[in-house]
């Protein structure tokens, strides 16, 4: 993409999701409705849709070629991936909203033939954007996020996954994701996958690691962390296709092989 056109598209991205900050803290001492979708833990609020259609009435009016990838069913069904898509999330983190009100965030990825050009991830309650451009790397509001060339050890990393991986599941041998806990320092689990992959971009965290994953819930964050350094692939190792659903390892470099090749190859069913 032309630099002084994804520099305009940044612009109003970034104008938008500062706009939909404000309105989300306006309402943040009203009730919330809160519906489940494709089971009991799965949330929805009248937020997330009234967020999503904030963003996608923006979008339609001023870039009408532009296709939409969005959760909330207010995007387009049909995306042309020759051209520009916005790839929207607009509030990750909805059980933290319904219980917490606080620890979600917008996170918006805009990519251009299957490139990742631009991301956002907006903490809203906390007013912390983290926001990165293809090769001119990222930033925690304006002050640029340092490339991860520490050096690292897995005894001293900080982890994020999900208490799934280590009870009985379909997916890997829990007894070695166990063996994982004790090898490293630290173990979190935030419940926002978009502030997860901004916190290993930050370096706060050193990888996340989850089972599943659609593409608004980690569209941004994969350009994010992309853009210090980080490490994205599949549990497996293999590439990420943006427009597809997967599972994700996103990771300091150093690390990113030994945790693949020592837990999760070989917890894999
Ligand atoms: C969810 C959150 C959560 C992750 C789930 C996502 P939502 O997104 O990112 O941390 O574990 O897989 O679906 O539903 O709050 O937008
Ligand atoms: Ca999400
Ligand atoms: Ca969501």
């Amino acid at each position: 993409m032309d630099v002084q056109k994804r520099q305009q598209i940044f612009d109003q991205a970034k104008e938008w999701i500062l706009e939909a900050g404000t309105l989300i803290r306006s309402q943040m001492n009203n009730p919330l409705i809160v519906n489940t979708k494709s089971n009991r833990n799965d949330l929805v609020t009248q937020l997330d849709k009234e967020v999503e259609l904030f963003f996608t009435t923006k979008i339609k009016q001023k870039y009408p070629n532009h296709s939409i990838l969005s959760e909330e069913g207010f995007g387009h069904s049909l995306i042309n991936k020759t051209g520009i898509t916005w790839i929207i999330d607009p509030i990750d983190g909805t059980m933290n909203l319904v219980h917490q009100r606080r620890n979600f965030a917008i996170s918006i990825g805009i990519y251009d033939q299957e490139i990742g050009e631009i991301g956002f991830i907006y903490d809203v309650m906390y007013n912390q954007l983290y926001s990165a451009q293809k090769n001119k790397g990222a930033y925690k509001n304006d002050q640029q996020i340092s490339w991860l060339d520490n050096e690292l050890l897995l005894e001293h990393a900080m982890i994020c996954f999900n208490h799934r991986w280590l009870c009985e599941n379909k997916l890997v041998n829990e007894k070695i994701m166990q063996q994982l806990v004790k090898q490293v320092r630290g173990v979190r689990a935030y419940g926002s996958a978009a502030l997860e992959f901004a916190y290993v971009a930050e370096g706060i965290v050193d990888a996340y690691i989850t089972m599943h994953l659609e593409p608004w819930d980690f569209a941004a964050g994969k350009i994010i962390v992309q853009e210090v350094g980080g490490k994205i692939t599949s549990i497996s190792g293999e590439e990420i296709n943006p427009f597809t659903g997967t599972s994700l390892l996103v990771c300091h470099p150093q690390i990113h092989q030994k945790i693949i090749d020592e837990y999760l190859l070989q917890a894999k069913k």
